[in-house]
């Protein structure tokens, strides 16, 4: 039998590396998943409709229906593919237990339901509708398959049981809401959670198959041949299409095919560590403004501007993933400063100083050494005057005059990749009719 190649998780990766799974559970279950008899929705008052690509929605989706049938309601099982249209329009609850592939794409066995819900106007007035829509944060389309259908039963007018539930890379929690919300009506054991009576497991051998590779922005650090046994005891039996149901310290699930054959006496798996070329900017920062001005014209305007950001880098070069460096678009820290003085009505004359500090940028190359760029900071002033014609033919015309960057000051702003312009004179005139 070929072992299925299955992703994990970062967490779900180093708990199979460092600990030697322990927190790791097994549970040899039947892939009931392919083994569920066909259900046919013609009549069913109830429909759970399904579409996964890895088998957990389906596996959850099959235990809803378990439990909604032996409460004695008629319930109907069905890929949200096999879904006819007669089928919705009978049904007075539709169940969706569906995950996204892709990018932000609906399983195989739900491309053709993602196009019937594209309708404006279905009927779905007087049906109740409940979604449980799998996915990864780590995606930007999160889930984006169980919104779709969230957002068609709104415009069909159905009545929500509850809010769509949306799970994390199967988190315990996120299915803790799910079951939390199905127990009032009567379906209280309809979730799988985790098995309390698994078994902590050591990795006996550990084999590189592959190595890291890249494809667009993510790829796998490589592929791991594992060899597995429990800490004590003999190996559970097992049979040829068992899965092998890991739980990782952080509450996820992972299902893997067996690679090894149930005569070898260990289990064997391959595993995928995914990894996603991108990086977490962690920002923090202040803005400050503070101004004041006196009965005889005088004023002053501060402001500063001081940010500090990190990003976390992922990547499939190990030197890299996993490390800290300062986030490359990070603007340098600034003060402005305007001090003036209001003649009257009429005449406003300013000083306008602004200061850049200098900024460090470390950033974390391919070999893992860090080089650092500085961006020289600088002093910029500007001097200003603004009249407005108090009488005359002229009235209301403002008439502006600035000397910018009155030193010439020769530098380059931060998040720009061309110097600033240097001195600069210019006059504006300007009147409203
Ligand atoms: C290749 C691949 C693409 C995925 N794309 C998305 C995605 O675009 N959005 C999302 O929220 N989850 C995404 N996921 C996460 C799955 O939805 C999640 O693992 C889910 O639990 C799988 O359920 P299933 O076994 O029923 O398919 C993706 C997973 C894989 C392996």
């Amino acid at each position: 039998m070929g072992g299925s190649i299955l992703t994990l998780s970062q967490g779900a990766v180093d708990g199979l590396y460092a600990g030697g799974l322990i927190g790791g559970w097994l549970a040899l279950t039947y892939a009931c998943i392919f083994r569920s008899k066909p259900q046919h929705g013609e009549a069913a008052d109830t429909l759970v409709l399904h579409a996964s690509q890895t088998g957990q929605a389906t596996d959850i989706a099959e235990r809803l229906h378990r439990s909604i049938v032996a409460r004695g309601e008629k319930c109907a099982s069905l890929p949200a593919d096999a879904a006819k249209p007669e089928h919705i329009a009978t049904a007075k609850r539709l169940f969706f237990v569906v995950s996204t592939t892709g990018d932000g794409l609906a399983p195989d066995n739900g491309h053709r339901f993602d196009q019937y819900i594209t309708d404006e106007a279905p009927a779905l007035a007087g049906k109740q509708v409940a979604i449980l829509a799998l996915g990864d944060r780590r995606y930007s389309q999160y889930c984006a398959f169980g919104h779709r259908i969230a957002q068609w039963a709104e415009r069909g007018g159905a009545e929500f049981l509850f809010p769509p539930v949306e799970v994390d890379d199967l988190s315990a929690s996120d299915l803790q809401q799910w079951q939390m919300h199905l127990e009032p009506l009567g379906y209280g054991d309809a979730t799988h959670l985790p098995v309390e009576d698994g078994l902590p497991w050591q990795v006996l051998e550990r084999h590189e198959v592959a190595g890291p590779a890249m494809q667009g922005c993510s790829g796998s650090d490589g592929l791991f041949r594992l060899q597995l046994k429990p800490e004590t005891g003999p190996t559970p039996p097992w049979e040829i299409g068992d899965l092998f149901e890991l739980h990782t310290p952080e509450g996820h699930r992972r299902d893997y095919s067996i690679a090894s054959l149930p005569h070898e006496g260990h289990i064997m798996l391959y595993v995928r560590k995914v990894v996603h070329e991108g990086q977490v900017v962690l920002l923090k920062g202040v803005e400050i403004e503070a101004s004041y001005a006196m009965a005889n014209g005088l004023y002053l305007d501060l402001s500063a501007n001081i940010v500090d950001g990190d990003r976390v880098r992922s990547s499939t070069t190990a030197a890299i993933n996993g490390r800290r460096d300062t986030w490359t678009n990070l603007p340098a820290n600034t003060y402005r400063l305007w001090l003036g003085k209001r003649f009257g009505r009429n005449l406003d004359l300013r000083w306008e100083a602004t200061l850049a500090q200098d900024l460090n940028i470390d950033t974390i190359g391919t070999t893992g050494a860090v080089t650092t760029v500085t961006r020289k900071g600088y002093d910029v002033h500007t001097a200003r005057a603004s009249y407005t014609v108090p009488k005359g033919m002229l009235q209301g015309l403002i008439v502006r005059v600035s000397a910018e960057n009155i030193f010439g000051a020769y530098y380059t702003p931060a998040l720009a990749t061309r110097p600033a312009t240097g001195r600069d004179f210019k006059i504006t005139l300007s009147k409203q009719f």
